[in-house]
């Protein structure tokens, strides 16, 4: 019996690195920069998973992402549907083109049903940031991101406690590799473009004097109740700091279908392109957020964050960065803003290995065992 795929080590090492949702765009540019640095060869393929040009192609184009080679254009569906598409339309593409290596990012539907498909053909996987864990299996991201550490061979960690959540379930110390976090990556690549966006400008906002709200995970979101109390919190806070809020398009449908279309009396723009947001964060007094991404971000910037959650898979951000979960009691929020606008927000370090070369040390390790050598 064996837990191992075997790695060929072909003549020519070939790479099929796999993108969705928008949180994995910025995770796959460095990455995909790193393998044509190292020609080593790679084909992309876009799930579809989003699709708007706000959501996706935007992203494509701040961050120089080539052309995908596929899209599988799966679009919106139920947790099943969507990820049932991206396993039965990548499966051809895997059959047709196969590659020695699957490459994928984060936690969303793509990232396991493109893990599902390649394993199942005998394709070892590399899950670049794996082993995060929030506890909590309500979170349709948990069960993502359990399942695809599961069927990884190389899993990529970003922090200490993926480590350490890994070890505990099991998975062997060789196929774990504590490189950092290729979305900080992105973001030191990208901060002096971002600073020559006029964003501030166009949405009439001074630096250091408002504060920047992203909304989308179903526990916040998908409940009327919770979003209503929600938002009466945010539009208080809004009443003594503006708040400026790029609404996801889940919340979009929230608050038609919720909220009877009413949105909340904070200032509302759509979603934000990647060098617009990073601008928004970098120089905003506190960032008030439910994403993964964002969580990490303001970390590495050193702007002060509350994490609108009851937990978080990146505890990093808390025990050594700027994060503070605060959850969603209004007493709670109100009271960790107030501490902010009388200068007692958190200050965090920047943690270990967020130094922009994460993506390196990722494409040394698939170099290694593919055997594949730059000319
Ligand atoms: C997904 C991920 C989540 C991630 C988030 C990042 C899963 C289970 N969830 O959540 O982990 O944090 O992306 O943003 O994979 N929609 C559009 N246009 C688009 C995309 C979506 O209008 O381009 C709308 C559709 O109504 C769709 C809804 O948003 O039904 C939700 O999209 P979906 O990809 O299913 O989940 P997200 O909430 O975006
Ligand atoms: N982001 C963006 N524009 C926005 C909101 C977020 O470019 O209007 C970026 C953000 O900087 C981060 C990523 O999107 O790089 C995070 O994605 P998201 O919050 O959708 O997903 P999560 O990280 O929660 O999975």
């Amino acid at each position: 019996m064996t837990d191992q795929l075997d790695i060929a080590r072909p003549e020519k090492a070939r790479i099929l690195a796999v993108a969705g949702a928008r949180p994995n765009f910025m995770k796959v540019a460095p990455l995909l920069r790193e393998f044509a640095r190292r020609e080593l060869p790679f084909d992309l393929v876009h799930t579809g998973q989003h699709y708007d040009n706000a959501m996706s192609d935007g992203f494509f184009r701040d961050l120089g992402i080539p052309e995908p080679d596929v899209n599988l254009g799966v679009g919106s569906g139920s947790h099943a549907a969507q990820t049932a598409e991206v396993l039965a339309r990548l499966e051809p593409i895997l059959v047709e083109r196969r590659p020695n290596a699957l490459v994928c990012v984060g936690d969303v539907n793509s990232t396991l049903a493109a893990a599902l498909a390649a394993v199942k053909l005998h394709i070892p996987v590399a899950h670049v940031e794996a082993g995060l864990r929030s506890g909590d299996r309500s979170m349709p991201e948990e069960i993502n991101r359990l399942m695809t550490d599961a069927i990884s061979h190389w899993l990529f960690t970003t922090e200490p406690a993926g480590n350490e959540n890994l070890a505990r379930e099991g998975v062997p110390p060789q196929r774990v590799h504590f490189v950092g976090n290729v979305m900080i990556d992105t973001l030191r690549a990208n901060l002096e473009r971002a600073r020559g966006s006029d964003v501030l400008e166009r949405l009439e906002l001074t630096a250091g004097e408002y504060a920047v709200l992203t909304l989308h995970r179903p526990s916040n979101v998908d409940d009327p109740a919770r979003l209503r109390q929600t938002f009466e919190v945010l539009e208080a806070i809004h009443r003594e700091v503006p708040v400026v809020f790029p609404v996801h398009p889940r919340t979009a449908t929230s608050i038609e279908r919720l909220l009877g279309g009413r949105h909340p009396a904070i200032q509302t723009v759509p979603p934000q392109g990647y060098l617009d947001f990073l601008r928004l964060m970098a120089d905003a007094r506190f960032v008030l957020t439910d994403s993964g991404g964002v969580q990490e971000e303001s970390t590495a910037l050193g702007v002060v964050c509350l994490t609108l959650r009851e937990n978080t898979e990146r505890p990093v951000t808390v025990t050594t960065g700027s994060n503070t979960i605060v959850g969603s009691d209004p007493e709670t929020i109100r009271l960790e803003v107030r501490k902010i606008l009388d200068g007692e927000g958190k200050r965090g370090r920047v943690p270990e290995l967020w130094d922009g070369n994460a993506a390196a040390r990722i494409a040394d390790v698939l170099c290694r065992d593919l055997g594949h050598v730059s000319e």
